[in-house]
C-alpha cells in the first residue's frame, strides 16, 4: 500500500530516458501519488540520486529536483515496490533481437519478460499493470497469460500507454504533450483502470488530449507513429540526392512541399540520416510482424525506409571521399558532433558511428567533438581499430584537420568562429554539413569548400 501520506503508489520498472523523464513528470504534477522508479542497475539509480542524472535532457534536473524525495524516489529495491505499487509501468528497453529466430528485426522481449515475471512473485494483491516500453501489436495478450499464470487469485489489468517523447525536447513534449494514448481491454475491469489511468494524466494534460482505444490500437499506433516519421526523413533524403544531381535545392523543396497544409513542415529536414534508439528498431520490427501475418508486401515497404537511410550514410561518407580526391588515408577529419540529434548525449544508433566506421575503413584520422556525447561515443568506438581522437573542444579537433563533417545539429556549431577554424586548417579546407545548419555562403566566402545535403556544393576547384 502506498504510504498513508499518500493516495496511490506508483511504481516504474526500468530508469531509462523513458522511465526517468516520465516519473518524474508525473510525481512533479501530481504530489498526491508516490512515485517509485527502480532498476537492476544500480548506477543508474545512484545517478538519479544525484544532481548528475544519468541521461542529459534539457530542463529534467529541475522537474527531478521539485520531486524528488517529497513523492519522487528511485530504488534497486524491485519487489518492494512491487508490492507496494497500486500501478505499475514498465518501461524497460526492448532491444532488437541479436539472435536466433528473427535475429536483427523481432524485438527482444527478455527484458519484458523478466520483468513480467518479477511481477507475478511479488505481487501480493491485485495491480494495474501499464505497458509503457515500444512493443509488438498484440504483446499485451502474452503478459496477461504470464501474468494471469498466478496462483494467488490476483488479478493484473494490462494497459497500453506507448511514450512518444523525443529526445532533447523530452520535459517539453512530457509536459504539453500532443496526445496521450491509453489503450484497454473493453471489459469493466479494462475501463476502471483506464479511467484511472487517465485521471493520472489529467492533473495537467487536457482531457481532449488523453485518447483512449483498444490495447491492439495502442500498440500498433506507437510503431506506425515513428515509422510514418521516419517515412518523412528517408523521403526527404531519398529527394536530397535527386537534388545533388540537378542543381535543385532541398531546403527550397521541403519548404515548397512543407506548406501544402496537408503535408506539413516539420520532419521535413535532410541530414546525413536518422539515428536514435528506436526508429530503425521499431520499423524492423514492424517489418517483422507483417512478415509474420504473410504481408510481404507491406514488410518490404516499410524496410526501405531503413535501407534508404543506409544509403543516406553510405552516400555521405562517400561524396566525401570522393570529392577529397578519392582518398582520406592519413587525412585528419574532424567530426562535429556524435549524438544522434541535438540536446542529447544519446548516440543509439547514431549516424556519426557508422560514419566514423566507413572513415576508419578508409584509414582517415578521425577527431570526434560534442558537448555531451563524448563518454557515449568512446563505448560505442571502443573496439575499433584505427586512429579516432576526442576532443571536448571544437577548435582544437578542427585545427590541423582537412575537413569538417557537422554530424549533429548542436546550435553552437552555428555561431563558431569560422574564420578562426579556416585559419587554423589544412588547405584546400572542406565542410560537409550534414545537418545544414551552417552559413554556406558565408562559409565559402571564407575559404572552405562547402558540400551540403541535397544542395549544390559551393567549391574552389
Ligand atoms: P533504456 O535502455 O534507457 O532504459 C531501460 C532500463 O530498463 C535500463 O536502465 C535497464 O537497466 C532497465 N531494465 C532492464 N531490465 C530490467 C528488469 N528486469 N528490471 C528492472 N529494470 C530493468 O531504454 P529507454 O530508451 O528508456 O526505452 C525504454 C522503452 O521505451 C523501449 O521500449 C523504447 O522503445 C521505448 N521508448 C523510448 C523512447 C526514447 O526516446 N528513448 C521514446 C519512446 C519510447
Ligand atoms: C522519436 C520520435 O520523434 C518520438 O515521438 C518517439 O517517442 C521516439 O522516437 C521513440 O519512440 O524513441 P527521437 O528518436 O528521440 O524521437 O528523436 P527525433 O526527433 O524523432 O529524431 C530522430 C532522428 O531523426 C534524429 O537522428 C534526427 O536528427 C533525425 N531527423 C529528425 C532528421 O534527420 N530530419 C528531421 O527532419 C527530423
Amino acid at each position: 500500500m502506498a504510504d498513508k501520506s499518500f493516495e496511490k503508489c506508483i511504481l516504474c520498472i526500468g530508469a531509462g530516458y523513458v522511465g526517468g523523464p516520465t516519473m518524474a513528470m508525473i510525481a512533479a504534477k501530481c504530489p498526491r501519488y508516490e512515485v517509485i522508479v527502480v532498476d537492476i542497475n544500480a548506477r543508474r539509480i545512484e545517478a538519479w540520486q544525484s544532481d548528475n542524472l544519468p541521461i542529459y535532457e534539457p530542463g529534467l534536473l529541475e522537474v527531478v529536483k521539485q520531486a524528488r524525495g517529497r513523492n519522487l524516489f528511485f530504488s534497486t529495491e524491485i519487489n518492494e515496490g512491487i508490492r507496494k505499487a497500486d500501478i505499475i509501468f514498465v518501461s524497460v528497453n526492448t532491444p532488437t533481437k541479436t539472435f536466433g529466430e528473427g535475429a536483427g528485426r523481432a524485438a527482444d522481449l527478455q527484458y519484458w519478460e523478466k520483468t513480467a515475471r518479477s511481477i507475478v512473485a511479488a505481487a501480493d494483491r491485485d495491480k494495474i499493470i501499464v505497458e509503457k516500453s515500444t512493443l509488438p501489436v498484440r504483446t499485451a495478450r502474452a503478459l496477461e497469460r504470464i501474468l494471469s499464470a498466478n496462483d494467488k487469485g490476483i488479478h493484473f489489468e494490462v494497459l497500453s500507454n506507448p511514450e512518444f517523447l523525443a529526445e532533447g525536447t523530452a520535459i517539453k513534449d512530457l509536459e504539453k504533450p500532443d496526445r496521450v494514448l491509453i489503450g484497454s481491454q473493453e471489459t469493466e475491469s479494462g475501463l476502471r483502470a483506464r479511467n484511472e489511468l487517465v485521471d493520472i494524466y489529467a492533473n495537467w494534460v487536457p482531457r481532449d488530449r488523453i485518447i483512449t482505444s483498444n490495447v491492439w490500437s495502442s500498440e500498433l499506433s506507437k510503431l506506425a507513429a515513428n515509422a510514418f516519421l521516419a517515412q518523412r526523413i528517408s523521403s526527404i533524403n531519398s529527394i536530397s540526392a535527386l537534388c545533388e544531381r540537378t542543381s535543385a535545392d532541398v531546403t527550397e523543396v521541403s519548404n515548397a512541399i512543407g506548406m501544402d497544409t496537408r503535408i506539413g513542415k516539420r520532419f521535413l529536414n535532410a541530414s546525413v540520416g536518422f539515428g536514435g534508439s528506436c526508429f530503425k528498431k521499431d520499423i524492423l520490427n514492424l517489418v517483422y510482424i507483417c512478415e509474420n501475418y504473410g504481408l510481404h508486401e507491406v514488410a518490404r515497404y516499410w524496410e526501405s525506409i531503413v535501407r534508404i537511410n543506409e544509403y543516406q550514410e553510405e552516400r555521405f561518407v562517400r561524396t566525401m571521399t570522393r570529392v577529397m580526391f578519392n582518398t582520406v588515408a592519413d587525412k585528419r577529419i574532424a567530426l562535429f558532433g556524435f549524438a544522434f540529434k541535438k540536446d542529447t548525449g544519446d548516440t543509439r544508433e547514431s549516424p556519426a558511428i557508422y560514419v566514423t566506421r566507413m572513415l576508419l575503413a578508409e584509414r582517415a584520422r578521425v577527431v570526434i567533438t560534442d558537448p555531451e556525447a563524448l563518454e557515449n561515443a568512446r563505448r560505442d568506438l571502443a573496439e575499433e581499430k584505427g586512429d579516432v581522437l576526442y576532443e571536448q573542444d571544437p577548435y582544437s579537433a578542427a585545427a590541423g584537420a582537412h575537413a569538417i563533417a557537422v554530424l549533429t545539429e548542436w546550435d553552437l556549431y552555428r555561431t563558431l568562429d569560422y574564420k578562426r577554424i579556416y585559419d587554423s586548417m589544412e588547405k584546400p579546407a572542406f565542410i560537409f554539413d550534414g545537418r545544414n545548419i551552417l552559413d554556406h555562403q558565408k562559409l565559402h566566402e571564407l575559404g572552405f569548400s562547402v558540400f551540403p545535403i541535397g544542395r549544390p556544393a559551393l567549391k574552389h576547384f
